[in-house]
């Protein structure tokens, strides 16, 4: 005989397997659950809906955000662009005199040489005579030419580029175009160097602006000294390089007068009369290119050095 199997066995059976008879579906369940607790169905739906309702808000709220700042990026760039161009009308207007004395130079050369042939001309002189005479004003003609490329290459506007350079041939490059104010104000240019010069991977554009402003701010400097120090004052700058493994240094050093800015750095900051407060500016943008760095400070007695320090493979392009 079988023995009998009891009814709370199978009972129990039935419910681990989920078959039970009596037992409901798991939604019935729920929905008497919701039936008798309505109040906090409620409460649930609302926060689902006010959760959704936060989440469609941030999203225009972060949408705005985004517009705002696409815009103002925008803006950033057109002032950039407008500096950028400011920046290089001011290096016209620093190069000032000794642009109008170069430029000047070949033009008087070439009256004098025309006016010299014409002479020459009525005296009936042989050709051989003239020959020289217009090869001179070929030459002269050469010179203004190669001032007028050289402004418009430092102005005009342009791409960055880099490309390896004679940094010592930059530089002379650069105090030849300053050789009007220098000799006007007697002041000694000195160049010295240390380690071997190596090609250096430049925007010469870029650091021949950055020395035309460093070095007309030590003849600034110079001409101040001068008045403070009276007639036997000998102004010098000394332009030094100095070559090393990694970088190539830079350094403009004057006998002026030191700085009398706290923060001469900073654009438009400048105790000139005249002066646009970009020079150094200028240097900081430039240097910032080259993933390199700019700085100044005062020298004892008096005066000042500016350093620009380029690593030959820059970090930041
Ligand atoms: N070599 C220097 N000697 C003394 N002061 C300097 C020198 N270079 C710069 N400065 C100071 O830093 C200021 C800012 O220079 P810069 O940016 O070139 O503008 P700016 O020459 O138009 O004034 C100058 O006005 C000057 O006070
Ligand atoms: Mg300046």
């Amino acid at each position: 005989m079988d023995a009998p199997v009891s009814l709370l066995a199978i009972d129990k059976l039935y419910q681990a397997l989920d078959l039970h008879p009596f037992q409901q579906p798991w939604w019935k369940n729920a929905l008497r659950w919701l039936k008798q607790h309505q109040e906090w169905a409620w409460a649930l739906l609302l926060f689902v809906i006010v959760l959704n309702a936060y989440h469609f808000w941030l999203e225009f709220r972060f949408s705005k955000s985004k517009k705002a700042l696409e815009q103002t990026l925008l803006r950033l760039k057109e002032k950039s662009e407008l500096l950028e161009h400011s920046q290089r009308v001011a290096i016209v207007g620093e190069l000032g005199s000794s642009l109008a004395h170069e430029i000047n130079q070949p033009l008087t050369a070439i009256r004098n040489y025309s006016e010299g042939g014409l002479l020459r001309l009525a005296k009936r002189r042989p050709h051989e005579d003239i020959v020289p005479v217009l090869e001179n004003i070929q030459q002269q003609v050469e010179r203004a030419d190669a001032i007028v490329r050289r402004l418009r290459a430092l102005i005009k506007k342009r791409s960055i580029e880099k490309r390896p350079s004679h940094v010592e041939a930059l530089i002379d490059d650069t105090v030849e175009l300053m050789r009007f104010r220098l000799q006007k104000q007697n002041i000694a240019v000195i160049r010295s160097l240390e380690g071997t010069a190596v090609e250096v991977n430049v925007d010469g554009v870029g650091i021949q602006q950055a020395l035309v402003n460093l070095l007309n701010n030590a003849l600034d400097a110079c001409e101040l000294q001068r008045g403070e120090s009276g007639a036997n004052y000998l102004g010098k700058i000394l332009i030094k390089t100095e070559y090393s493994a990694e970088s190539l240094v830079v350094r403009v050093l004057d006998n002026g007068t030191g700085l009398k800015h706290d923060n001469p750095t900073e654009a438009f900051a400048s105790t000139k009369q005249e002066g646009l407060g970009l020079g150094l500016a200028i240097c900081i943008d430039v240097m910032e290119l080259h993933g390199g760095e700019f700085a100044i400070h005062s020298v004892l007695p008096h005066g000042c050095m500016a350093t620009l320090t380029i690593p030959y493979h820059a970090t930041q392009h």
